[in-house]
């Protein structure tokens, strides 16, 4: 599907880096403009998809293997999409999204070894194809975005500094061989200073006032 006039932008990096604050300054700016705008988060943004990221990131399932992990991450996509990424595009809105199939290859392909290929296939049933116009890399340390995080570790969250730094190294990898998509933005500078990076790479996107 690619005959829709809205713009979807979605914001990736490791737990801590930044995603949700940027999303929230992102979506206040536009709406100051007077710009239709959606912010979701994944997994999760619709009933049945937040149904399913209670179950994956319940600490009680340790047991869960990376393909059930993979299904249930797109799956909860698979609503999503349905519920609101084609309808909101399809209406011209600018829709942002905390997290997106990106962070499915960076935490089940790169981090738990599942096939990236396999990934993708799956990826394009979930999304009917549909692709992020723009997407932003949050990177930082792992250890200060966990710092940063604090908090009431998840089921993900709590895996070894090992594993989140093999999905730092594939997000870097994702946005490397997708430069045209993916900005990476370094992590460590201040609220503002990255807020302004995007708003400058946003700002093209935009319909004309
Ligand atoms: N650029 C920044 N510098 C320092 N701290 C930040 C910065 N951006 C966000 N934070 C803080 O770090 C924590 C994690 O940020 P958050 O946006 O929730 O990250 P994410 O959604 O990627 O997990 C929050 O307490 C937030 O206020
Ligand atoms: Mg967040």
């Amino acid at each position: 599907m690619s005959n829709y006039t809205g713009k979807f932008i979605t914001f990736e990096g490791s737990e801590g880096c930044g995603k949700s604050t940027q999303t929230q300054l992102l979506a206040d700016h536009l709406k100051s403009l007077g710009v239709s705008v959606r912010l979701f988060r994944e997994p999760g943004g619709v009933v049945i998809s937040e149904k399913v990221r209670a179950i994956l990131l319940d600490k009680a399932h340790a047991e869960m293997n990376r393909e059930c992990e993979t299904l249930l991450y797109m799956a909860a996509r698979a609503q999503l999409v349905e519920e609101v990424v084609m309808p909101q595009l399809e209406a011209g809105a600018v829709l942002l999204c905390d997290r997106f199939l990106d962070s499915t290859v960076a935490y089940q392909g790169y981090g738990c070894g599942v096939d990236i290929e396999m990934i993708r296939t799956i990826g394009a049933f979930a999304t009917r194809g549909i692709k992020p116009d723009l997407t932003f890399l949050l990177d930082l340390a792992v250890e200060e975005g966990l710092r940063r995080r604090g908090g009431n570790l998840d089921r993900i969250e709590l895996r070894s500094l090992e594993y989140h730094n093999r999905v730092r190294q594939g997000y870097l990898d994702i946005a490397r061989k997708e430069p045209g998509r993916v900005v990476v933005i370094d992590g460590r500078q201040s609220r503002e200073e990255i807020f302004a990076i995007i708003k400058q790479k946003v700002e093209p996107l935009l319909p004309a006032a």
